[in-house]
């Protein structure tokens, strides 16, 4: 941790991290526009950010970190090449990250289509999450080829299977922790936190049913310059929030109390 990290992470109270952060990892192109080179230089420049803040969300003891690397409809809507490039440096970072990821006692998962992707991807993301199964720390989950919309698909048609199974729909009972059970990210934790850089204020079809209740912080960062003091700072205003799950807070905390005394006046 350098001097400025640790002086971030004194501001924070270690007893309320959040349990699961999700980064939707924006403005690389901006980036790299600025500085007048290609877009990939931005993606090439945002694999220093992905490391620094996959460390020092591990160090500090976050239980969960998902990080939004490509969406489903990247795909469709960027040139070839740029595709191809983020499928070259994906394999490299996996490769590369192995030994890191198991010095930092992390588990690699993925969430989204992976069928979709890549044979050759497909086996080196297979090979990182082996790689690294055994570890017990902070489970780090890239979402690759990821849409809310298709994991909610997906979602259904499980659920479906799962009736078909168990005799049809007359003995089937769905409730929200049944549904958590079929989307991609059963098992984690809903996150408590979304970070967005690069000043976007959208959701970008990124873990809809998830975040029902997360905090929203966007910094006007853009990615490749985004590291672990930014995450920390997010941290920092996520613990100044009040989450109120649809309650009314602690202004209102006598409220039922002082509606009573008024009603008996
Ligand atoms: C958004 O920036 C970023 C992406 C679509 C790709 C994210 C990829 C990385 C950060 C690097 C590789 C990741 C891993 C996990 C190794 P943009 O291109 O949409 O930026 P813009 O909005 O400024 O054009």
């Amino acid at each position: 941790m350098d001097r400025k990290e640790a002086e971030a992470y004194l501001r924070l109270d270690p007893a309320r991290l959040p349990k699961h952060i999700a980064i939707i990892m924006d403005g690389n192109g901006r980036w790299a526009r600025r500085r007048h080179m290609p877009r990939v230089a931005g993606h090439r420049a945002g694999v220093t950010a992905v490391r620094s803040t996959v460390e020092t969300a591990a160090r500090i003891g976050i239980p969960a970190l998902t990080l939004y690397a490509f969406s489903e409809e990247n795909w469709k809507k960027r040139p070839r090449t740029e595709v191809d490039f983020l499928m070259r440096l994906l394999c490299r970072y996996l490769k590369a990250e192995i030994k890191t990821l198991n010095q930092n006692n992390i588990r690699l998962e993925y969430i989204g289509r992976k069928h979709e992707l890549p044979e050759l991807v497909q086996r080196e993301m297979e090979y990182a999450s082996e790689a690294t199964s055994r570890n017990r720390g902070m489970i780090l989950t890239l979402a690759l080829n990821y849409s809310a919309r298709s994991e909610i698909v997906d979602a259904f048609r499980s659920l479906a299977e799962a009736a078909a199974r168990n005799g049809g729909l007359q003995h089937f009972e769905v409730d929200e922790q049944l549904i958590s059970e079929h989307l991609y990210t059963r098992g984690l934790p809903d996150p408590d936190l979304v970070v967005r850089t690069s000043g976007e204020m959208r959701l970008s079809n990124f873990l809809l049913w998830q975040l029902a209740y997360a905090e929203i912080y966007v910094t006007q960062t853009l990615w490749p310059d985004f590291r672990g003091v930014h995450l920390l700072e997010g941290i920092e205003e996520f613990q100044k929030r009040e989450r109120r799950y649809g309650g009314l807070g602690k202004d209102h905390e006598h409220a039922p109390v002082r509606a009573q005394a008024e009603a008996k006046r």
